[in-house]
């Protein structure tokens, strides 16, 4: 059975520490005085970047404009494919070249990379050039590592191995949207999927205090916010490690309440799906009619060997009673090829779950092995080209699939909320409909963070086309 840790707050006294530390760091004149964040990796990666931003600016740095620019570079990075790493390891590398011109460039590492047994030594042999270094535990504790590292003129590295790392609540953060937001309400993952390192480099589950998390949607919609993402690696087991917590379904209700127009939330595990969570999905106002959730294989076999703990039946009758409760709903999965000992009939029944339940887009993914993982250990690893040959086939499938779901919504009036100026057209701009779909439409760029209402009128190989209307508004 699965330990159960409970949650912990930030103390008042380490976090009265660290305000002391970033005083100190503004107070200095000796410091840098610009920073640039690179986030790999997932959205709480991103949020968590928020929060690291914040907590620069309170020791009174300022963002640069680009890399290039700033006194510090700090790289957030991901660990969960080999190639994620390996883009971030590039590129804190690419910075060794920038040092020797701009000796005082400051180069720090934190996230889930860190986290990787033995990292903290790596780092600190074969990348001599990284000033700073700490995991995702002790993301709070920037201010006074920053500080020994500037005033002492040493390197500080500090990675702390602790399941029990606390819930960082009350520290700042710098949003980069005014316009939709995330919430971060676990910190986590008690899953153990047999092929992920997750739960290796983010600690067991801890949920954020419901009343913390309800205020935080509170705040965020007086300033103004239209949308917000509700965040977890695993949003479904929210509360299960806080005694008389709220449970995700009924957190997810009291949300919707709170009327932020738009409320998402990810990622969801199929084996802890509610009919509860299905019933506030269809029942509530404000909750986008639009679900990530990751199959990863359609196999009973590998689904078991990667310790899902769902069958291909099962989730597709989770698919079912979805479409029944909620009939348009959009559906995205993620998906893995190439799993250990996956066979020729193995891969098909994947490319069958594509072509039953027609996702509306899926990300697909090559097997990385990950050291430290039971899947990495296991025998018949598959060879890189049948992987390839097995992903090119998944992609082509699935972009089948893509274009079916969007054709279909070809002459529907959508509620678009703007977000950016298009990439397509500088009298264009774009924004996000219900299900998640980009939508490109003629308009000025006045109307981005507002609902526009759209005319579909075309549908590209991922996203929509339309022009404005005044109908459905
Ligand atoms: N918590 C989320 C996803 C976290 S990681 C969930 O359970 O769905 C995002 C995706 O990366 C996973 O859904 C999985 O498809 C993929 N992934 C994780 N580990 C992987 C590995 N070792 N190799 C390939 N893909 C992996
Ligand atoms: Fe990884 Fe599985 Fe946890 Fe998702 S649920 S983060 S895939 S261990
Ligand atoms: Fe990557 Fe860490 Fe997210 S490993 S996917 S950034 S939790």
């Amino acid at each position: 059975m699965m330990e159960r840790v409970p949650a912990r707050e930030l103390t008042r006294q380490e976090l009265e520490e660290q305000k002391a530390y970033a005083d100190a760091v503004r107070s200095l004149g000796t410091g840098p005085q610009t920073y640039c964040i690179v986030t790999y990796g997932c959205q709480m990666n991103e949020r968590d970047s928020e929060t690291l931003a914040g907590l620069f600016e309170a020791m009174g740095l300022t963002a640069a404009d680009c890399r290039e620019n700033a006194d510090l570079v700090l790289f957030n990075t991901c660990c969960v494919r080999d190639n994620a790493q390996r883009r971030a390891l590039g590129n804190v590398t690419w910075l060794k070249e920038l040092k020797k011109t701009k000796p005082h460039l400051l180069v720090a590492v934190c996230g889930c990379m860190m986290q990787q047994p033995g990292m903290g030594e790596q780092i600190l042999r074969q990348y001599p050039f990284v000033d700073l270094a700490f995991g995702t535990a002790n993301l709070h504790r920037l201010p006074e590592l920053l500080y020994r590292c500037v005033t002492e003129e040493r390197r500080v590295i500090e990675v702390l191995q602790d399941d029990r790392s606390a819930i960082p609540e009350e520290l700042p953060a710098v949003r980069s949207s005014a316009i939709s937001a995330y919430v971060t309400i676990m910190y986590g993952c008690n899953n153990f999927c047999s092929y992920c390192i997750v739960p290796y480099v983010r600690g067991r589950e801890r949920s954020r205090d419901s009343q913390r998390v309800l205020s935080e949607i509170r705040e965020l919609r007086a300033s103004g916010i239209r949308e917000v993402m509700l965040l977890g690696q695993n949003v479904n087991s929210y509360g299960l490690d806080r005694k008389g917590e709220l449970s995700f379904a009924q957190l997810l209700a009291e949300a919707d309440k709170i009327g932020v127009p738009r409320l998402r939330f990810m990622t969801s595990h199929p084996k802890d799906i509610s009919d509860e969570l299905i019933g506030v999905m269809a029942q509530a106002k404000t909750v986008c009619h639009s679900l990530h959730l990751p199959a990863q294989h359609g196999s009973n076999r590998i689904l078991a060997a990667m310790n899902r703990r769902y069958t291909k039946e099962r989730y597709l009758d989770i698919v079912s009673r979805l479409r029944q409760a909620v009939p348009d709903i959009a559906l995205s999965t993620d998906l893995i090829v190439g799993f250990p000992g996956e066979t020729e009939e193995d891969f098909e029944e994947t490319c069958d779950l594509v072509r039953t339940v027609g996702f509306d887009s899926a990300f697909t993914f090559i097997y990385s092995p990950r050291v430290g993982t039971p899947a990495a250990a296991m025998k018949d690893q598959v060879p890189a080209e049948v992987s390839s040959a097995r992903i090119q086939k998944l992609i082509e499938l699935q972009k089948e699939s893509t274009r079916q779901r969007l054709r279909r919504q070809i002459g529907q009036v959508q509620r678009v909320l703007a977000d950016s100026p298009s990439r397509r057209s500088p009298h264009e701009i774009s924004g996000k409909n219900e299900y998640n779909v980009t939508v490109n439409f003629p308009a000025d760029p006045s109307l981005i963070g507002q609902f526009v209402s759209v005319r579909i009128v075309d549908a590209k190989e991922s996203t929509l086309t339309g022009e404005r209307t005044e109908e459905g508004m």
